[in-house]
C-alpha cells in the first residue's frame, strides 16, 4: 500500500510540475513578444546538438518549448538566442564546445541583446562550471541534465536576472511527462524509456552526469508513441544506456522485452529501434521477442569495447570476450538477417598490442556491419583516469589504424551481402550532396541513396540494392 501511494504521489508531482511549467512558457511568451517589438522581427533562435541520441531528443524537448514561447527555430548561431546542448563523453566533445564559444561571443559583440545557453553533460562537471564562471562571462545561463524539464521557468529568470544564471542538481528521481516537443523528422522520433546508467564502466562519465537509472512507466511510454502515432511517425527508437535493463526500478517490474511487445501492438506504428543494449544483460527473452517480432528492425548495436577479457575486467564491462562471442552467435542463429553494430575503445590503460589483436579477433569473427571506434579519452573522476599505466599515443594510433582497417574490410564485406536484392527503406530526407538524390535506412540500418522524387519522405518504399560503397549503398525505387 505504501509502495502504492508513493507511486500516486510521483504522478501527482509530475502533472503539478507540468502544470507550473506550461504556466512558464506564457510567462516566457511576454518576454518574447517584448523583444520582438524591440527588434521588430520574431526573435530567432538556434538548438546546437553535440553527442548522442539521447541529447538530440533533449534538444527537441527545448526546441518544442522555445517555439511555444515565441521563438523562430534557425539553424544559424547568428540567432538571437543559442543553446549548445553539450556532451562529455570524450574530451574532444569539451574542446570543441569551448573553441565555438569564443566564436559565440563575437557574434554577441554585435548583437547585444543576444543570449546564449548552455546544457548537457558537460554542464555537470563542476570544473566546467568553474572555468565558464571564469572564461566565459558572456554565457547568459547555465543549467545540466536533471533539471531540462524546468527550461521553460530557467528562461524566465534568464530573462529576468542581471547576470549569468546557474542551475545544476547533482541528480534527481523526477520524471515530468507531457511537456512539448518539436521533432527534427515528421515521421520518425526518439522516445527515451530511462534515464541514467548504474553500470560505471570504468572510463565512462555518464554515470556521474546522468546520474542513476530511472525508468520511465511503461503506460506514459505507450501513450506518447500513440499520440506520436497519431501525428504521423511510422518508426521510434527506444532510447536508454542500457535499455535492457529497463523497468527494473519500477513498483511493478517489467522487462525490455514485455515493453517492445505491447509496443509493438500499437497500431500504425511500422518500425520499433532500440539503443544502447548492454552485452551482460541481454536475455533470451529479447532474442526470441525480436525473433518473432515484424516491426522491431533486424539492427542490435552491441557495444564490445574490447576484445581482450583481461581489458574487458578492468573496464568493469562483467563479459568475457567468449560470452560475448557466444552472445553474437546465439543472435546470428536466431536472427539471420541482424545486422550487428559496434563501439569499440583503442588505447585503454594498461592495453597492449597483443590486446587490440584480440579485438581484431572478435571484429573478423563477429563481422559487424558497422563499428564506432574511440581512443580512449581520460574523464577525470572515473576510475580508468587514476590508472597508472596510460597508453602513449603513437601506440595507441598505431593500434587504432590497425583496427579500423578491419573494421572497414570486413564491414564493405558483410554490407555487399545485400547486393542485388530489393528491401524496404525510410526515405529520411533529400541527399545533401546530389540533387534529385534521396536517402533512405534499411531495417538493418544500412543507408541506401537512390534518385526519386521528395514527395516520398517519410514512407517506407522498396529499394533495389544495385552497387555497394563500403557503408551505403545506391539503389533503384521498385515501383
Ligand atoms: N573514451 C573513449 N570512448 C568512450 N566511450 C565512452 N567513454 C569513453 C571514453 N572515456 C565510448 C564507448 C561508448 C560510446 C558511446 O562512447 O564506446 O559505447
Ligand atoms: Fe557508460 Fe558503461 Fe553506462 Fe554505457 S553502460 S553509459 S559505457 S557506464
Amino acid at each position: 500500500m505504501k509502495e502504492f501511494n508513493q507511486q500516486i504521489t510521483e504522478q501527482l508531482n509530475s502533472v503539478q510540475e507540468t502544470g507550473r511549467q506550461l504556466e512558464f512558457i506564457e510567462k516566457a511568451k511576454g518576454y518574447v513578444k517584448k523583444l520582438e517589438e524591440q527588434l521588430g522581427h520574431k526573435p530567432t533562435c538556434c538548438v546546437t546538438t553535440f553527442g548522442c541520441q539521447m541529447n538530440a531528443r533533449d534538444s527537441e524537448k527545448l526546441s518544442g518549448i522555445l517555439e511555444k514561447a515565441g521563438y523562430e527555430l534557425i539553424e544559424d548561431e547568428d540567432a538571437d538566442f543559442v543553446i549548445y546542448n553539450t556532451c562529455t563523453v570524450r574530451d574532444n566533445a569539451n574542446q570543441r564546445v569551448y573553441g565555438r564559444l569564443g566564436h559565440l561571443n563575437s557574434l554577441k559583440k554585435k548583437k547585444p541583446h543576444k543570449k546564449i545557453a548552455l546544457c548537457g553533460c558537460m554542464m555537470q562537471e563542476p570544473s566546467v562550471i568553474e572555468k565558464i564562471r571564469q572564461s566565459y562571462r558572456f554565457v547568459d545561463l547555465i543549467f545540466g541534465t536533471h533539471n531540462i524539464y524546468k527550461f521553460a521557468e530557467l528562461l524566465v529568470n534568464m530573462f529576468e536576472a542581471d547576470g549569468m544564471v546557474i542551475d545544476i542538481w547533482k541528480d534527481t528521481d523526477q520524471i515530468v511527462e507531457d511537456l512539448p516537443v518539436e521533432r527534427k523528422y515528421p515521421f520518425k522520433s526518439g522516445i527515451n524509456i530511462m534515464f541514467g546508467c548504474n553500470n560505471f564502466c570504468s572510463y565512462c562519465i555518464v554515470p556521474y552526469v546522468r546520474g542513476r537509472e530511472r525508468s520511465r512507466n511503461p503506460k506514459d511510454i505507450i501513450r506518447e508513441i500513440e499520440a506520436l502515432v497519431a501525428d504521423g511517425v511510422v518508426e521510434v527508437m527506444l532510447l536508454g544506456q542500457n535499455v535492457n535493463s529497463y523497468g527494473k526500478n519500477l513498483e511493478q517490474p517489467i522487462t525490455f522485452a514485455q515493453l517492445l511487445k505491447e509496443i509493438e501492438k500499437i497500431d500504425g506504428l511500422q518500425r520499433i529501434r532500440f539503443m544502447t543494449s548492454h552485452p551482460k544483460d541481454l536475455s533470451d527473452e529479447l532474442i526470441q521477442v525480436m525473433k518473432e517480432s515484424t516491426k522491431i528492425c533486424r539492427h542490435l548495436h552491441l557495444p564490445l569495447q574490447s576484445g581482450s577479457t583481461r581489458i574487458l575486467n578492468a573496464m568493469n564491462r562483467r563479459y568475457t570476450k567468449e560470452q560475448y562471442l557466444a552472445l553474437a552467435e546465439k543472435i546470428r542463429k536466431e536472427i539471420p538477417d541482424i545486422s550487428i553494430t559496434t563501439d569499440i575503445i583503442v588505447g585503454f590503460p594498461g592495453e597492449e598490442p597483443s590486446d587490440v589483436d584480440e579485438t581484431i579477433d572478435v571484429i573478423r569473427r563477429v563481422q559487424y556491419d558497422n563499428a564506432f571506434t574511440f581512443i580512449y579519452s581520460k574523464r577525470t573522476g572515473t576510475p580508468a583516469a587514476a590508472m597508472e599505466n596510460q597508453v602513449p599515443e603513437d601506440i595507441v594510433k598505431e593500434g587504432f589504424d590497425r583496427l579500423l582497417k578491419v573494421v572497414q574490410d570486413t564491414a564493405r564485406e558483410r554490407i555487399s551481402r545485400l547486393q542485388g536484392q530489393t528491401m524496404e527503406a525510410l526515405v529520411e530526407e533529400a541527399n545533401e550532396q546530389e540533387e534529385g538524390l534521396l536517402t533512405g535506412r534499411l531495417s538493418n540500418n544500412t543507408i541506401v541513396h537512390f534518385k526519386g522524387d521528395t514527395s516520398l519522405i517519410g514512407q517506407i518504399v522498396p529499394i533495389y540494392l544495385k552497387e555497394c560503397h563500403g557503408f551505403y549503398y545506391l539503389g533503384e525505387l521498385k515501383r
